[in-house]
């Protein structure tokens, strides 16, 4: 039996986010250039996308470009810019046919002027489809977004819009970028690395994490839902004992 057939539908996670890690060293495999992984990590990310939208998958974020990565050579970071603008640009179309909504999460304005008016555009067509909804983080570290909202959150109290008794979790994470998405039942990661590498500190506080060994551009729907699969084995207790759940 597949993993796809070992998948309760009815519990599904709402909300997967990956960390798409592992193309450098898949190129390197194969004696050929980074690059060369990015853009085969290219076609992992479409058949993610689609084995999402096949089972049911709500809302799926993955991590794109961190903040961090700025400091890597600039060709590769060059070179990983022209391959988003191109990608998004390709995948308009089937975005739409398959009921998928583009997003974007992070420091949006540090990205090329290219870049920011494409995924603009790409994000306007898509706005109305309700399959899913596919949140690209770029540019994106935790630290930075809590920071952010630290900043808007002192910014109201400053025009006597909010004091600081008002504030609660709710109102702090409805000035995350994430507002209005739910916070992610599973975080996968690739490529063997444990760490959370700046990626949605606050949203993940309750999060079940998985880790593989795949590569990123070896990452298929099948490697997918076998995450899903180890997902649904786990007791989330969230604090309490076993008893008392259900
Ligand atoms: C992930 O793969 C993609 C990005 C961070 C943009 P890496 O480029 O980090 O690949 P490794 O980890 O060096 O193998
Ligand atoms: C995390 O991967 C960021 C993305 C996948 C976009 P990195 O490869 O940049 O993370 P570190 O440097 O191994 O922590
Ligand atoms: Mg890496």
């Amino acid at each position: 039996m597949g993993f796809k057939e070992q998948i309760d539908i009815n519990r599904l996670p709402e909300h997967i986010a990956i960390i798409m890690d592992g193309n450098g060293r898949w190129a390197k495999n194969q004696g050929k250039f980074r690059v060369f992984g990015h853009e085969s990590g290219v076609l992992s990310v479409k058949d993610i996308v689609e084995g999402c939208v096949d089972i049911g998958i709500k809302y799926l974020t993955v991590y794109a470009f961190s903040t961090e990565n700025w400091n890597r050579p600039v060709e590769e970071v060059n070179a990983l810019m022209e391959l988003l603008i191109a990608t998004i640009n390709q995948e308009a179309e089937t975005l739409n046919k398959n009921n998928v909504r583009l997003n974007a999460i992070g420091d949006l304005n540090s990205l090329p002027e290219k870049c920011i008016q494409d995924l603009a555009n790409v994000m306007e067509i898509t706005k109305n489809n309700s399959r899913c909804t596919l949140t690209l983080a770029l540019s994106y570290s935790a630290k930075w977004e809590i920071v952010a909202a630290a900043k808007k959150l002192v910014k109201l109290a400053v025009e006597n819009k909010l004091s600081a008794d008002e504030i609660t979790e709710e109102i702090f994470a409805a000035q995350l970028t994430t507002t209005n998405i739910p916070d992610p039942e599973l975080m996968i990661r690739t490529s063997g690395e444990h760490r959370i590498s700046n990626f949605l500190l606050w949203q993940m506080a309750y999060t079940e994490l998985y880790f593989t060994e795949t590569l990123w551009p070896d990452f298929r729907r099948e490697h997918l839902f076998e995450a899903i699969v180890d997902y649904q084995k786990r007791e989330r207790r969230f604090g309490k004992i076993s008893e008392q759940l259900n």
